[in-house]
């Protein structure tokens, strides 16, 4: 991102004149077709057509291109594609880079559908998953193995919020493995408070459907490539006929102006909820990467300059079918529902087995049910002051 501060580079990244035309935003160039004047220019079109040259409607438009530049100046990277969702961006980020008999190494607190594409689908490829924990760092080392083709991170691990030590696991992987493409699902900051290919990873992910769109009413995955697997990515992304639309593509840039001071005041109210959380007598432990005793917290304050508004907690009684309900039920500002990112809070839970059975290979250390909350950009003593009635709803 050069030497350009977060908040401004969120301001300005993508918006050159090519793509603003004399307005502030980029244009919204809707096409499948893009008319050629000549035979030259159909030419010039088909030799540029996978750097910025309007070619056809699946390459991108104007609108695309303002986006892809965007995120490649705000995540430091050569290239980025877009997909018509997160799930799509991870799947295609991997079909783009496995063959036949191939090994990939995936974190054990990886998204679940994440889990899904390698047990359901690479499987039927001929393609093996081993998982590793989140917090094995240099011991990733141990399950790298000469055919490993992708290591997969996510940080924080979903629900459970852990975070990997990221420079041990990418050096323990290059030792080991020089070949390996090591990627992350790195929704969690946005891809700007966790520059992960600073760090040595080859392709930041990002569900773009959280943070970047942010007002939960759009879908877009985008995976931001370093050099060396650019040409890879693009190409296969092509082929999967992976794209998404140049309205979403829009709201996707326009998501960003706002980014940085959306996510200060993610920042601010989860780590206030967080906190008074952790002195609820209720409670048995807050995973909130931004705090001490969460796993994996010395990380997350070396190498993010700040978090968002996910994190979860659990409380010290597993609840009964009934409670469960009655504490969900009857919240005023958290809304029960999938997603996060948005400008509005989130609330969901889990029972220690349900985790369990999204952990491949491991246990769950904790007995209590499992709140995940996302906290959204109300007032926060509203939002501490309804999840202080949900408490006490099943105290
Ligand atoms: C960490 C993470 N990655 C990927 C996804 C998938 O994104 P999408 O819903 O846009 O497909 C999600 C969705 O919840 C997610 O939480």
């Amino acid at each position: 991102m050069s030497e350009k501060h977060l908040e401004t580079a969120l301001i300005t990244a993508g918006r050159n004149k090519r793509y603003t035309q004399g307005s502030v935003n980029s244009v919204i160039q809707r096409a499948s077709s893009l008319v050629f004047e000549s035979v030259s220019a159909k030419k010039q079109a088909t030799a540029g057509r996978a750097t910025g040259e309007l070619f056809y409607g699946r390459r991108g438009t104007l609108t695309h291109f303002s986006l892809q530049e965007a995120m490649c100046e705000l995540e430091g990277g050569a290239g980025c594609a877009l997909f018509p969702c997160g799930a799509a961006a991870v799947a295609n980020t991997i079909l783009a880079f496995v063959e036949q008999g191939d090994h990939i190494l995936v974190t054990r607190t990886a998204y679940e559908p994440t889990q899904d594409l390698c047990t359901k689908i690479l499987s039927r490829l001929g393609v093996t998953t081993s998982w590793f924990d989140p917090l094995a760092g240099a011991d990733i080392a141990k399950l790298v193995r000469p055919e490993t083709r992708i290591v997969f991170l996510e940080s924080p691990g979903s629900i459970t919020m852990e975070v990997h030590d990221v420079p041990a696991i990418v050096k323990a992987v290059r030792e080991k493995a020089p070949n390996a493409i090591i990627m992350m699902d790195n929704t969690w900051s946005a891809g700007v408070l966790f520059k992960a290919l600073d760090f040595g990873v080859d392709i930041s992910i990002q569900a773009g459907t959280k943070y970047l769109i942010g007002h939960s009413d759009a879908m877009v995955g985008t995976a931001v490539s370093n050099a060396r697997c650019w040409e890879q990515l693009r190409e296969n992304a092509y082929l999967m006929g992976q794209m998404v639309d140049a309205d979403t593509a829009y709201m996707t840039s326009r998501g960003l102006r706002t980014l940085g001071v959306r996510l200060k005041q993610h920042q601010e109210s989860s780590i206030a909820v967080a906190t008074w959380l952790q002195q609820h007598p209720a409670v048995e432990r807050v995973n909130h990467p931004a705090l001490p005793g969460s796993k994996g917290h010395e990380f997350w304050k070396r190498d993010f300059t700040g978090c968002s508004g996910l994190f979860s907690f659990i409380l010290k009684k597993r609840l009964s079918e009934a409670e469960f309900a009655h504490f969900l039920d009857n919240f005023s500002h958290f809304s029960m529902a999938y997603s996060w990112g948005g400008f509005e809070s989130l609330i969901l839970a889990n029972q220690p087995e349900e985790i369990a059975a999204i952990r491949p290979e491991s246990e769950v250390d904790f007995t209590g049910t499992l709140v995940r909350v996302h906290i959204g950009l109300e007032n926060v003593s509203d939002l501490i002051d309804d999840l202080a009635a949900g408490l006490e709803r099943i105290g």
